[in-house]
């Protein structure tokens, strides 16, 4: 399938598209992280006004995208200098979920990771070993963890208090 995926930088007309696959992966993914209220209600609206707002104002970021056949399959979300430490922050990678294991996310990560000469870093939820054994595979170091940060900084859109774990692509390996 490859020679059918393209990658390309996303625009401000992307947003809608890239806020429903981004909400569908957490349907599927962040359940019991995230609360079932939140997940199955506003979170196609959090995530519509959260794109179009940074897809607006693209400036210090960087959005790719993949498309097979024309069909928006993942997305990768790059803020550039987030971490005097860490380097630029990974704030989101989804593949669309019937598409996972077939190199997408792979692909999506070394775009990304040439964006980022000087390292790059990302949070994910404890919960997601399938995530972590990818980073794993893709050569990330796993550091340190924190509790999740609710979305839009309300705590009732999570499940308890869940946990996520830092994995880093220092400089030389990035
Ligand atoms: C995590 C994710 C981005 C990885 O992308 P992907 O396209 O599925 O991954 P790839 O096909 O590039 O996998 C590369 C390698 O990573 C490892 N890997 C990937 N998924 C794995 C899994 N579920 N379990 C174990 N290893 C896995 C394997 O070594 C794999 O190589 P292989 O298939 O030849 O064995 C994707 O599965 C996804 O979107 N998951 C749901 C959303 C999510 O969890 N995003 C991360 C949030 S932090």
């Amino acid at each position: 399938m490859t020679s059918e995926l393209r990658f390309r930088q996303a625009g401000a007309g992307d947003a809608a598209a890239v806020a429903e696959l981004h909400g569908d992966s957490w349907r599927r993914h962040y359940r019991g992280a995230y609360a079932d209220s939140f997940l199955d209600g506003e979170c196609s609206e959090y995530l519509g006004a959260m794109w179009a707002k940074r897809l607006a104002a693209r400036e210090g970021t960087l959005t790719t995208l993949a498309e097979y056949d024309g069909q928006l399959v993942g997305l990768a979300h790059l803020v550039f200098g987030a971490d005097p430490r860490w380097g630029a922050l990974v704030d989101n990678l989804h593949v669309r979920a019937p598409l996972k294991r077939q190199g997408i996310g792979t692909q999506l990560l070394a775009r990304t990771g040439e964006a980022a000469p000087d390292g790059y870093f990302l949070w994910v939820l404890e919960q997601n070993t399938a995530a972590q054994a990818f980073y794993e595979a893709r050569g990330g170091i796993r550091q340190d963890s924190k509790h999740v940060p609710p979305p839009g900084g309300e705590p009732r859109r999570l499940n308890g208090t869940p946990k996520c774990l830092r994995y880093c692509w220092p400089k030389a390996t990035a």
